[in-house]
């Protein structure tokens, strides 16, 4: 077991890994990033993952330099150095080593990182008993700002609210676009059951595009339930029936209380479960 990682394809354990001090991700933040998880050793839903990474990329004006199968190599070869049951994998790509200048024409081509440690789990009570979030005062970046549906390592805003939640004791913070409607969790997506139909803000919101969220929509569908992308409120959330959070690294996880209150009458709700378990049916076949 490790945490190896690949640095423009030379692997080491990620302790002894280097950048740059002049990388444009370390002085900018100017990078874009994945979050990876395996099942049974291969990486969860390598083409969707791929698809927004090139997006990020190309919404700051960059490219990832390398096909998807010469990545999925060097993924390949990071998890078998690290040879971990399950892994998490961090893939980051910086615009490059710059001259700590907005001059982008002498930035040399990109740095692309691949990291891999093994899957640290959530504990069963998460999903048994689902978790506290906090709706917290830090707003979501506005999308004419920082665009949330970039995957950016710029991640300032969801630090800030994250500390936030943590401070009070929650697992997870709830952010509210600058319009006072549910945005985002800092890393995961929210849904909400309100009188049997499965509802989770739209992008329009000013989120990520979360895989998980949208596999768990496809999901959904698929079970037959009534499912709704919408604005979502404040009230929507602490009112709802039942209420569930998504992301690669925690699936979809029950939310028990926000501020402290209980949501709805029992947690985890049913709709909630039968996600929870359809979502892990069909993980360990969808990976590459
Ligand atoms: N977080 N919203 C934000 C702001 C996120 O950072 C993430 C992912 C999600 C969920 O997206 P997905 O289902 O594609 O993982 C939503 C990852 C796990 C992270 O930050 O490590």
């Amino acid at each position: 077991m490790g945490f190896f990682a690949s640095v423009n394809g030379v692997v080491t354990p990620a302790g002894e890994a280097r950048v740059s001090v002049l990388d444009n991700g370390f002085t900018f933040g100017d990078s874009v990033y994945e979050t990876l998880r395996t099942y049974g050793g291969r990486p969860f839903e390598w083409g969707r993952h791929l698809r927004r990474l090139r997006a990020s990329a190309a919404r700051l004006g960059f490219e990832v330099p390398l096909a998807d199968d010469e990545l999925l190599r060097r993924t390949d070869a990071v998890l078998e150095r690290a040879a971990n049951p399950e892994s998490y994998i961090r893939m980051i790509v910086s615009r490059g080593v710059g001259d700590i200048s907005y001059h982008f024409e002498r930035v040399a081509g990109p740095t692309v990182v691949i990291a891999a440690k093994p899957f640290p789990a959530y504990p069963d009570w998460h999903y048994r008993e689902g978790i506290p979030v906090a709706l917290v005062s830090v707003r979501r970046n506005h999308r004419r700002a920082l665009d949330p549906a970039i995957k950016s390592s710029n991640l300032l805003n969801n630090v800030l609210a994250a500390r936030e939640a943590q401070a009070g004791g929650a697992e997870e913070a709830v952010l509210l676009n600058q319009e006072g409607e549910i945005a985002e969790g800092a890393s995961t997506n929210v849904f909400v059951v309100r009188g049997g139909t499965v509802l989770t803000p739209v992008l329009e919101a000013g989120i990520l595009a979360g895989i998980t969220r949208e596999v768990v929509l496809e999901l959904a569908r698929g079970l037959g339930l009534p499912v709704r992308e919408q604005r979502v409120l404040p009230e929507d959330l602490t009112a709802a029936d039942e209420a569930f959070l998504t992301s690669t690294t925690r699936e979809a996880v029950p939310i028990r209380t926000v501020d402290g209150k209980p949501v709805g009458p029992v947690q985890p709700g049913p709709l909630t479960l039968r996600i929870v378990e359809a979502f892990r049916a069909y993980a360990p076949a969808h990976c590459a």
